[in-house]
C-alpha cells in the first residue's frame, strides 16, 4: 500500500456496525495520545489517529497559530482541506465510513474547520476545549451531524463567549449540538470521559 499523505496511527475496529473515531490531538502531542481515550468511550470501534504536520518549536499542531488563541485563518483553511483530503484516502485505504471527530484542544479546533470547510468528511464530532476557528462561518448545511462540546468554565485559553460563539454557529448550521459547560480548566477531567462515553453510547 502507497504511504498515505499523514503520519498516523490506525487500529482497526473489533465489532463491526460503528463509525470511525478520528482521534485528533491537541498541540504538542502525536497520533498515539488519544489511543487510549478513543478505546475508552468509543470501545471496538476502528480508530483513525493522524499527527498533525505543522511544528510550533518542535510541537506538532494541526494549523498555525500567531499567539495563543490567535489562529493563521488562511492556514487553517488549507490544512483543514488538507486533513478532508487524508481522510479520503484512509478512508479508501481501511474500507471505512465517515468517521466521527474526536478532538481536544487545536485537535477539536482543526475538526470544527473542516465541520465548516469540508462537512462530508466527518459524521459526527466530539469538540474537548473547543474555540471558533474561522472568524467567517462559511454557509454550511450540518443537518442530521451530531455535535457534542464540552467546554470549561475555568479555562484560560478559551473564553466562555467564544465556545458558545461556535457552538451556536454550529447550531444555526443545522447541527444538533450539546454544550456543555463543565468546572474544569483547559485540562480534561473525569465529566469530560464519562459525558463523551455517554455521547457515543446514545448515539
Ligand atoms: C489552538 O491553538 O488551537 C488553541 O489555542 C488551543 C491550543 O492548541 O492550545
Amino acid at each position: 500500500m502507497k504511504p498515505l499523505s499523514f503520519t498516523h496511527r490506525y487500529e482497526p475496529a473489533l465489532t463491526p456496525d460503528q463509525p470511525p473515531v478520528l482521534l485528533l490531538h491537541g498541540t504538542g502531542g502525536d497520533e498515539n495520545d488519544l489511543i487510549p481515550l478513543g478505546k475508552m468511550v468509543a470501545p471496538g470501534a476502528a480508530l483513525l489517529s493522524p499527527r498533525g504536520k505543522v511544528l510550533e518549536n518542535g510541537m506538532p499542531r494541526f494549523f498555525r497559530r500567531l499567539a495563543e488563541g490567535v489562529f493563521d485563518e488562511a492556514d487553517v483553511k488549507a490544512r483543514a482541506n488538507e486533513l478532508a483530503d487524508f481522510i479520503a484516502e484512509a478512508r479508501d485505504a481501511y474500507g471505512l465510513g465517515a468517521p466521527i471527530a474526536l478532538g481536544f484542544s487545536n485537535g477539536a479546533n482543526i475538526a470544527a474547520a473542516m465541520l465548516m470547510l469540508r462537512p462530508e468528511t466527518l459524521a459526527g464530532a466530539v469538540l474537548l476545549r473547543a474555540m471558533v476557528p474561522l472568524s467567517e462561518t462559511p454557509q454550511v448545511d450540518l443537518s442530521v451531524k451530531r455535535v457534542l462540546m464540552l467546554s470549561g468554565a475555568m479555562d484560560p485559553i478559551i473564553p466562555a463567549e467564544n465556545a458558545s460563539r461556535l457552538a451556536a454557529s454550529l447550531m444555526a448550521a443545522g447541527a444538533e449540538v450539546k454544550h456543555t459547560i463543565l468546572p474544569a480548566g483547559h485540562g480534561l477531567s473525569q465529566q469530560d470521559l464519562s459525558l463523551t462515553q455517554n455521547w457515543f453510547l446514545n448515539r
